[in-house]
């Protein structure tokens, strides 16, 4: 019989002999594992790629918005430095690449690349009302159509809150337009303010066909660009957008244009609505917020065609807007916490009725006025004016149609 001595050192040497076998196994299992986790981790990614359904149109322009951005690609037109690069969400990394390695990134898709606007001169005199251009973004479908004014000189025209100019002493200045989407985007408007007049005065606003100026301004003769088209006296129609008294009007006779796209609620709309919010939570204790506000175009053809499908044509128009002809469109209007019709006579929506006025917004749909608006009654949905005319409007007790005197039907 062998000693344990003899065992032990028998497994020892059997050990000794197998050692290399076993390493190669362990090697052997673990390229197979590699291997095996590669390949799973590849049909995944192949099987997501392809079986991914389309996303639904998002109501929300941020989120219109990132999936334009991060389907960027390199093959657009480069406009733009680096900087634009810090503003682009997730770009894809041949994206980045170009970025890093160069002075210049392509712009994502629908990012606006130039301006014009409905002038580029104006003769005011102090104490005239403010203005504002009508700007067109190019491509027309940008979908971030925000702008920057600054003035050259603050001691004749200043920016007001709203983005208007408003002349304050006499002398000539510069106002530089520029886009938010992209600061290399921009247009200068000249301005010339004149002396206080005894009578109220018009602005004359013109638009030359050179965009360069000295400090003396000479306005041209024979404009090149056609003039707004004046329907009523108080009625102006550029480029397709009216404007009643000086407030955008769309309803079912006036539409917008389908390019015409603020890509979310205008900055003073929202900033009113803001401080409506803290006003309602600070003096009543009630929760208000943002159910749905700015819509495009083609967000509203979805909305309006499901409601359609839904309840037919007849009734969805009674209720819903046809693309082009929704005031969401404009970027300031929103759908209050509720748009349905269990928010009529809620203590949100009566808040609202008493105070949104306040704010420089109007219930736009109020109850009993289907005739003059052409909708139903709707609490929830509020429209940004300006402190001024929402007060106006509220204390005449009129609709915005009534008020204006314009109607609402559909040609
Ligand atoms: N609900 C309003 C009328 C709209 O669709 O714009
Ligand atoms: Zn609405």
């Amino acid at each position: 019989m062998p000693s344990s001595n003899q065992k032990e050192r028998t497994l020892k040497e059997k050990m000794q002999r197998s050692l290399p076998l076993i390493i190669m196994l362990l090697a052997l299992i673990l390229v197979i594992g590699v291997t095996v986790v590669t390949c799973v981790k590849a049909i995944g990614g192949t099987s997501n790629k392809t079986t991914t359904p389309q996303q639904p149109i998002e109501v929300h322009p941020v989120t219109e918005t990132a999936i334009i951005q991060t389907t960027a690609t390199t093959t657009e037109t480069t406009k733009s430095t680096t900087t634009r690069a810090t503003t682009v969400a997730k770009p894809k990394a041949t994206f980045a690449f170009l970025a890093e390695t160069t002075t210049t990134i392509s712009l994502p898709p629908r990012t606006v690349s130039s301006m014009e606007l409905s002038f580029y001169q104006a003769v005011m005199n102090v104490g005239d009302a403010p203005i504002f251009p009508v700007v067109f973004m190019i491509p027309d479908d940008a979908l971030d159509i925000r702008i920057k004014m600054e003035s050259s000189d603050e001691a004749v025209a200043v920016i007001t809150d709203d983005n208007k100019i408003s002349p304050v002493g006499e002398g000539n200045c510069i106002i530089h337009v520029s886009a938010v989407a992209n600061p290399y985007a921009t247009a200068d408007i000249a301005i010339r303010v004149e002396g206080k007049s005894d009578s109220v005065t018009t602005p004359e606003m013109s638009t030359p066909s050179q965009t360069t100026y000295t400090t003396a301004i000479e306005l041209p003769e024979d404009p090149e660009e056609e003039e707004p088209k004046i329907e009523r006296e108080d009625i102006v129609v550029i480029n397709g957008i009216t404007y009643v008294k000086g407030i955008m009007l769309v309803n079912k006779t006036y539409p917008l244009p389908e390019t015409y796209n603020p890509a979310g609620m205008t900055p003073e709309t929202e900033q009113a609505f803001k401080e409506l919010q803290q006003a309602a939570k600070d003096e009543a204790g009630l929760n208000l917020f943002s159910h749905s506000d700015f819509r495009s175009y083609h967000t509203q053809a979805v909305v309006y065609e499901g409601y359609c499908a839904r309840d037919g044509q007849e009734e969805a128009d009674r209720y819903s807007a046809r693309a082009g002809y929704s005031e969401h469109q404009t970027g300031m209007v929103i759908d209050v916490n509720d748009p349905s019709y269990s928010f009529n006579g809620s203590p949100e929506g009566e808040w609202l009725a008493e105070n949104s006025w306040r704010f420089g917004f109007i219930v736009r749909f109020p109850e009993g006025k289907e005739e003059y608006t052409g909708y139903e009654y709707e609490a929830w949905h509020i429209r940004y004016v300006g402190k001024d005319w929402a007060k106006e409007i509220y204390d005449s007790g009129l609709c915005l149609e009534e008020f204006l005197d314009v109607k609402s039907q559909y040609p």
